[in-house]
C-alpha cells in the first residue's frame, strides 16, 4: 500500500499498471489453466484415437500460445475492458464521428477533441477531465456526450464504465438531498475504484441541487488520492441549458453584422459563458464552487441551430429509417419547426429535437 502510494507520488505512472489493467493477464492465466485442465480431462471422457488426439493437442497448444500472446486485446474484444483503447484511436474516432454526425457546431468539435485527446495522452494529469456543455435545447449536448462515450468505450452509454445521471430523474426530491449525496459519492468512489477511466455524465445540471454539485466537487479537485482512490483518470461531463441566452446573443450579433457563424471564436464565448452561468441564480452552478475554483476544464458552447441544420437532421433521420430521401418532405418538416427571434426567424426553437416525431406523420402510415 505504502509502496503503491509512493509510486503514485513520484508520478511514475504506476497507477496505470496497477489494478484493472492487470485483470486481463490474470484472466489469461486462468484461461490457460482452464485449457490445460480441459486437455487433461478430455481424453478419458471421449476416448479419441491417438493420432487425432495428438493433432488436437498440438493444435490446442498452438492456439493457446497465440491466444495468450494476443490475449489482452482478444479478451477486450469480446469482453469490455477499462482503459482499453489507445488515445490516438479514441481521438481519431471522436474526430471522425463529430465531423460526420454533428452539424453546425464547429466550436464543440474543436474543444471536445482537443480536450479529450490532451487528457487521455497526459499520463500525469493532475485532476480528472471536467467538461461543461452548454446551449439551447436540441442542439446536441446529449448527442455529443454519447459520441464521447462511444469513442472511449464501444458500448457507449451502455458500457459498465459510463454512468449517466439525470438530475430530475435520479435526484428528484430536495428533502432527500443528504441521501442522494451519500449515494452519489459512494457510486463515484465505487466505480472509479473498479475502473479509473470511468465516465460520469450529469444531465440537467441547471436543475441539480447545489448541495449535490458540492458533493461532486472533491472528486474534481487536484488530489492525488482521496481515501486511497485516485480520480485523475476519470471524465466528468456536465450538461445544461445555462448560458444558452448568452450564446445565442453572441451568435445573433455575428449574424446581424453579416459575419459567418464559423468565424465565431471560442474566446467570444468562454468568458461570457463562465460569467453568465456563474451569475445566473436559477442555474445549479450558482454559488457552487466548481467554477470559482476552476474545476471545470472546458466550457463547451453549443450554438443554436439554423434552418439548414434542421434540414440536415431531418435527412439523417429519414436515411436512418431506411427511406429514400424525399426533398419535399424534408423541406416540409423543417418548415414546420418554429424559429426565433420573431423578426428574423433564424434559429430553431427546439433545435433538432422533435424532428423524428414530426417525421412519423409523413412516413408511418
Ligand atoms: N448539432 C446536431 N447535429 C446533429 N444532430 C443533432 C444536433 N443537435 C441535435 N441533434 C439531434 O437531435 C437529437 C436531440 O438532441 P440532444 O438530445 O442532444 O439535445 P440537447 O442539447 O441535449 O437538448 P436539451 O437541452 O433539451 O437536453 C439528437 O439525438 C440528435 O439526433
Ligand atoms: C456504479 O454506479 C452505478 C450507478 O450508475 C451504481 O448503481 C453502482 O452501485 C456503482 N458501483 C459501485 C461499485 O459503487
Ligand atoms: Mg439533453
Amino acid at each position: 500500500m505504502a509502496a503503491a502510494e509512493a509510486a503514485l507520488r513520484d508520478g511514475s505512472g504506476g497507477s496505470e499498471a496497477a489494478g484493472p489493467a492487470m485483470k486481463p493477464w490474470r484472466g489469461a492465466r486462468r484461461a490457460a489453466l482452464g485449457l490445460a485442465l480441459l486437455l487433461l480431462l478430455a481424453p478419458p471422457a471421449r476416448a479419441v484415437e491417438p493420432i487425432s488426439l495428438g493433432l488436437a493437442i498440438a493444435g490446442a497448444a498452438a492456439s493457446a500460445l497465440t491466444g495468450i500472446i494476443s490475449y489482452p486485446r482478444l479478451y477486450c474484444y469480446f469482453r469490455e475492458c477499462c482503459l482499453q483503447r489507445h488515445e490516438q484511436r479514441v481521438a481519431a474516432a471522436l474526430q471522425e464521428s463529430l465531423d460526420r454526425r454533428l452539424f453546425g457546431q464547429h466550436l464543440v468539435s474543436k474543444v471536445v477533441v482537443r480536450a479529450v485527446r490532451g487528457f487521455l495522452s497526459n499520463a500525469q494529469a493532475k485532476k480528472p477531465l471536467a467538461l461543461s456543455l452548454h446551449g439551447w435545447t436540441g442542439t446536441g449536448k446529449n448527442f455529443v456526450s454519447k459520441i464521447i462515450a462511444e469513442s472511449i468505450y464501444k458500448r457507449g452509454l451502455k458500457s459498465n464504465y459510463v454512468h449517466q445521471f439525470v438530475a430530475t430523474l435520479h435526484f428528484p426530491h430536495a428533502h432527500s438531498i443528504n441521501l442522494y449525496k451519500d449515494q452519489l459519492q459512494s457510486w463515484i468512489r465505487g466505480n472509479v475504484s473498479i475502473c479509473p477511466r470511468s465516465i460520469f455524465i450529469f444531465d440537467e445540471m441547471d436543475k441539480m441541487h447545489a448541495g449535490l454539485i458540492d458533493a461532486i466537487k472533491p472528486f474534481l479537485d487536484y488530489y492525488e488520492l482521496l481515501d486511497g482512490v485516485s480520480y485523475r483518470q476519470a471524465i466528468f461531463i456536465f450538461l445544461s441549458n445555462a448560458g444558452a441566452e448568452k450564446i445565442t446573443e453572441v451568435a445573433l450579433d455575428f449574424w446581424r453584422n453579416g459575419k459567418e457563424r464559423e468565424d465565431i471564436q471560442l474566446t467570444d464565448m468562454q468568458n461570457a459563458l463562465s460569467v453568465s452561468v456563474f451569475n445566473n441564480r436559477n442555474s445549479g452552478f450558482w454559488h457552487s464552487t466548481l467554477i470559482d475554483r476552476n474545476l471545470i476544464d472546458y466550457f463547451v458552447p453549443f450554438l443554436p441551430l439554423e434552418y439548414k441544420h434542421v434540414k440536415m437532421c431531418v435527412r439523417v433521420e429519414i436515411e436512418s429509417r431506411g427511406y429514400a430521401v424525399d426533398e419535399d418532405i424534408l423541406t416540409r418538416v423543417a418548415d414546420e419547426m418554429t424559429y426565433f427571434p420573431r423578426e428574423e426567424r433564424i434559429y430553431s426553437d427546439k433545435g433538432c429535437k422533435t424532428v423524428d416525431a414530426k417525421l412519423d406523420y409523413y412516413y408511418d402510415l
